[in-house]
């Protein structure tokens, strides 16, 4: 039988950058966006009504504003320069088509005879596993696991327009109780769009948790982020945004302390994210016993 893996990119329709479209980006508007007085380009981001610039003001790193990118529809200028034509949404596309085929695979080749149980941490609406289970070719459910409640009804609704409403659940909490949320252990546990915004002294204990909650052999599906999109100063200065940069090798080397191994390493075609897929092997660190009063 062919890996899970074969074949994975083959048809999948990935946003690329002629050369042209590196150099002038590279040599001219990512030193301006970069370099330009932070608050005179918010003013002028606010000036044409960003609805980009203001999700992410309003929640930095939240999920409206990945929405917007994966959507690429505002009306307003100002987002269609942003969204369709930023690397950081163009990579934010390619990592939504290619997570969703990783997952889509992954459930077809799980080893299980009923329903295969992806739990989505920072899951958002669950556009990205709401993909992969229309695109699946077995049955899969999805837990999705969120702190803020504000992405749900959008996810429920889309959900429904989709006609999986009854495969996926929306749990409000800190992934980091996951433990406590789970009325099945989880095949496949999904982290994208979520490891960028935590240090690794949250992102470990969350991994642990992940490992104790999955049986053995089971996938975790995660993203590196590298600042090849350049304009990281952007981002921090004008957007609020703070992302933590990590190499495949540094994501792995950290989820390898909480137990995971065996990785495979998928990147998008822009050099900003790469899919990365590591199984359970190891067995998991115990719970942390909280001091009794
Ligand atoms: C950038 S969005 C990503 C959404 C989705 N995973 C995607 O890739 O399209 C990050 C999400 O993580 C959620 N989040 C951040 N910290 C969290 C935590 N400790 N527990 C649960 N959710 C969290 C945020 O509320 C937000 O919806």
């Amino acid at each position: 039988m062919a890996p899970w893996h074969d074949d994975l990119q083959a048809d999948i329709e990935f946003e690329t950058l002629s050369p042209t479209s590196r150099l002038l980006k590279k040599a001219v508007i990512n030193p301006l966006a970069n370099y330009m007085p932070a608050r005179a380009v918010r003013a002028m981001l606010r000036f044409g009504r960003s609805r980009f610039a203001e999700a992410s003001w309003n929640d930095p790193g939240g999920w409206r504003s990945m929405v917007l990118s994966y959507d690429a529809d505002s009306p307003q200028l100002a987002d269609k320069i942003l969204i369709s034509g930023g690397t950081m949404p163009m990579a934010l596309r390619n990592r939504k088509r290619l997570a969703g085929r990783v997952l889509a695979r992954l459930i077809n080749h799980c080893d299980k005879g009923e329903d295969v149980h992806v739990l989505c941490l920072g899951a958002g609406p669950g556009a990205i596993i709401m993909d992969a289970i229309c695109q699946a070719q077995r049955p899969a459910r999805a837990t999705l696991v969120d702190i803020n409640t504000d992405a749900f009804e959008y996810g429920r609704r889309q959900a429904a327009q989709r006609g999986i409403a009854e495969r996926v659940r929306f749990i409000q909490s800190d992934v980091r109780e996951m433990d406590r949320l789970l009325d099945s252990p989880p095949d496949i546990v999904k982290m994208l769009g979520i490891c960028e915004y935590l240090p690794d002294d949250v992102l470990l204990p969350i991994a642990q948790a992940a490992a104790r909650v999955m049986p053995g052999c089971g996938a975790i599906v995660l993203n590196s982020l590298e600042p090849t999109h350049g304009v990281d100063r952007f981002f921090r200065r004008v957007m609020d945004l703070h992302m933590i940069h990590r190499t495949p090798a540094e994501l792995i080397a950290l989820m390898g302390e909480a137990g995971f191994s065996d990785f495979l390493v998928f990147p998008e075609p822009l050099g900003v994210f790469n899919i990365l897929v590591g199984r359970r092997i190891s067995d998991p660190a115990p719970e942390p016993q909280k001091d009794s009063e």
